[in-house]
């Protein structure tokens, strides 16, 4: 899949911390530097293959904990070897970043920097959801099984919530963590003068009987 996915809510990944992200079967490196800038790269360090989730971020570079290697978020490439101070690291250790946005709350990846991105229209953020289900199974399920469900992309579908809970239009966003794994996201498109302690109580129920239906993770 060469489209635009979302891996993670924005408001999930604080200024200097990383945290690692399945996307399409690969472990990513999810950081945001302390200029706000979220970067996804592949969670292996070009030296020994250490997880780059496991280090640092300092200012707007990732050091790799294992030997302190530093990388520039700007282009990926090494900028520091601690072992071997007066070395210039050679450009051709450098970290390939995936494509990354951010829009309506969510952090975007993508395998294709010219794949056509569009945003859904903001919303209110449901808390997101992992399923044991392959994303084709779980998109099958809820387009059969959701009110008024009806797909707009291979990821991406609209709904409405029950009755109970307002009645909603609900973007339901899908992310392929990998073949048995699958994660939905939820945007919410209630009114400003929607309440919204209630519509949160009621969409932690919703969310946890399609849980139950549709196999969550443990
Ligand atoms: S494994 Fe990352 S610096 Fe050595």
């Amino acid at each position: 899949m060469t489209g635009w996915a979302p891996i993670a809510a924005s408001d999930e990944l604080a200024g200097g911390h990383i945290v690692e992200a399945l996307f399409e079967g690969r472990s990513l490196a999810l950081w945001r530097d302390s200029a706000g800038a979220a970067h996804a790269w592949p969670n292996r360090c070009p030296h020994r293959g250490v997880l780059l989730s496991l280090g640092t971020v300092d200012g707007d570079s990732l050091v790799c904990r294992y030997h302190g290697w530093r990388f520039s978020g700007a282009d990926g490439r090494c900028t520091r070897i601690p072992a071997h101070p007066g070395l210039a690291p050679p450009a051709s250790v450098r970290i390939d970043a995936l494509a990354l946005r951010e829009a309506a709350g969510l952090i975007w990846c993508s395998n294709d920097a010219e794949a056509a991105f569009i945003a859904p229209e903001p919303g209110i953020l449901t808390r997101p959801l992992p399923f044991t289900l392959g994303l084709p199974s779980l998109r099958g399920a809820l387009l059969g099984a959701l009110p008024g469900a009806s797909a707009v992309g291979d990821i991406w579908m609209r709904a409405n919530l029950p009755h109970a809970l307002g009645g909603w239009p609900i973007t339901l966003l899908l992310r392929r963590a990998d073949a048995q794994e699958t994660w939905l996201y939820g945007l919410i498109h209630a009114t400003p003068d929607a309440d919204l302690i209630a519509l949160r109580a009621g969409e932690s129920h919703w969310m946890a009987a399609i849980r139950r239906q549709f196999g969550a993770a443990p």
